[in-house]
């Protein structure tokens, strides 16, 4: 993990937040890589769970919604970790995971293997941020930001069934920002206090609830596959009944084995009718599919859940790769194509020289109308492939002598280092081909 934080700060992928104050308890900002990694993934989403499908529409709900919501969703009374405080280093921990935390004291144990440990009984700790709307501050005015997208899903139910003209099976997909006062976070992007989600609430006949589920949990599975993720390093693991949430029946995570050991990257959660049943209660609205011959039922809903910021962390140590190459060592992000941030490096072999820059310049200019792709001429050449390489670009282009006398170039590729000579004019077809081509990892399982 220490490699892959230290890469993403080196290479301006992703910052501690507010720096220059010191930080903000596990908050992050995302530099110019990281927006453009982030990016991929939430489109490779979109197109996947939205696009290319028939029975998916698309939402962006707000972030703060009328505080009757968390009350009805069961937040308010339920969405609580137990928290433990010491007296004697004033550190908090979750007291269903301190074989997991580290006690204040050095060398670091756990919390309460010393004998000056002194930890309060357990107490629940609602992960709710609270604000205030308007200006008066009271009750009255006190709302929360959102722990979860999916919230907003369900209270428009009715709206996308009447505007969008959907009947069951149908999904509602929403992505945006999520918080929680996470009581032990870190693990770098792995637990966050303000992360980005991408969920989807799929709508179905109670009866075929289980056959949706299953469905979810493959599609889902297999979609890290396609991008590259290693199978050896993705599992599923179907929860306890005692570990699942309030709302599910059943939930299965979709695990990686990130360098903190296997955790949950995804999860798909089968959520009976609890979410539309609680809200038609609250709100007095009838959440129900209503058929043209009279049918009325109440859909059961399954809910697969990601952060970017999880499959983000996913990729990255997937991807993270050491060599040796002509005795120099090289660090390469074997990311997938269509993940990387930057497609392709343009680089004129000598700077100095006018016409090789020129070419180099306007080949460039061409394909930064289709994709993300970066023109370098600083440093020597080996220096500049290095570069690339570890912000993960999986082809430069260089422009040399011989492209002054035959109009040709030299695609090398990443992963392999092999280089091969390809017509200057046919660049950018080449460049949309291979990146709609399938892509496996040579990393070892
Ligand atoms: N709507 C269901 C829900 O929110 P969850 O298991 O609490 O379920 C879903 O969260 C996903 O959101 C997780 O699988 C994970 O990818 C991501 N996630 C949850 N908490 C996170 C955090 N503190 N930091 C980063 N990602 C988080």
């Amino acid at each position: 993990m220490d490699k892959i934080v230290s890469l993403c700060r080196r290479r301006g992928f992703v910052f501690p937040s507010s720096e220059i104050y010191g930080g903000i308890g596990s908050t992050y900002d995302y530099g110019h890589y990281g927006v453009l990694a982030k990016n991929n993934i939430r489109e490779l989403w979109f197109q996947t769970m939205v696009q290319e499908r028939d029975d998916m529409v698309a939402l962006d709900s707000a972030i703060i919604l009328n505080p009757r919501v968390w009350e009805a969703s069961g937040h308010v009374g339920g969405f609580t970790d137990p928290l433990v405080d010491c007296r004697t280093c004033k550190l908090r921990f979750r007291a269903d995971k301190l074989d997991e935390a580290q006690c204040g004291r050095r060398p670091s144990k756990h919390p309460g293997e010393y004998s000056e440990c002194d930890l309060t009984e357990a107490r629940q700790f609602n992960l709710m941020f609270q604000t205030h709307v308007g200006a008066l501050e009271g009750e009255s005015s006190l709302a929360y930001l959102r722990p979860e997208t999916a919230q907003g899903i369900f209270v428009n139910f009715k709206n996308v069934l009447q505007i969008a003209r959907r009947k069951p099976p149908f999904g509602i997909a929403q992505v945006g920002k999520s918080f929680r006062n996470e009581i032990t976070p870190g693990n770098f992007l792995f637990r966050m206090r303000e992360f980005e989600q991408m969920e989807m609430e799929y709508f179905v006949l109670p009866q075929d609830a289980e056959q949706w589920f299953q469905y979810w949990v493959e599609e889902r599975f297999r979609w890290y596959l396609n991008l590259g993720l290693r199978e050896s390093h993705l599992r599923k693991r179907e929860h306890e009944a005692s570990e699942r949430s309030h709302y599910s029946s059943a939930t299965t995570d979709l695990e990686y084995l990130y360098p903190i050991g296997w955790s949950e990257l995804e999860g798909i959660a089968n959520r009976g009718d609890y979410d539309l049943t609680q809200h038609t209660q609250h709100s007095g609205a009838k959440l129900e599919f209503v058929g043209e011959d009279g049918e009325r039922y109440t859909p059961h809903v399954i809910e697969p859940a990601v952060s970017i910021d999880r499959i983000l962390l996913a990729f990255l140590v997937d991807a993270y790769d050491e060599e040796i190459v002509a005795e120099r060592q090289r660090t390469v992000l074997r990311l997938h194509p269509r993940v990387a941030p930057v497609k392709a490096a343009i680089l004129p072999l000598i700077a100095k020289n006018a016409d090789m820059v020129d070419r180099a310049r306007s080949l460039y200019q061409e394909l930064r109308k289709g994709q993300i792709v970066e023109y370098d001429d600083g440093g020597a050449i080996g220096r500049r492939y290095r570069r690339q390489d570890e912000i993960g670009t999986p082809f430069a282009f260089t422009i040399d002598d011989q492209t002054l006398e035959d109009d040709t170039v030299t695609v090398r590729d990443r992963d392999s280092l092999a280089q091969e000579r390809l017509p200057l004019a046919g660049v950018r077809n080449w460049l949309g081909d291979a990146l709609e081509r399938p892509w496996q990892t040579p990393k070892p399982s």
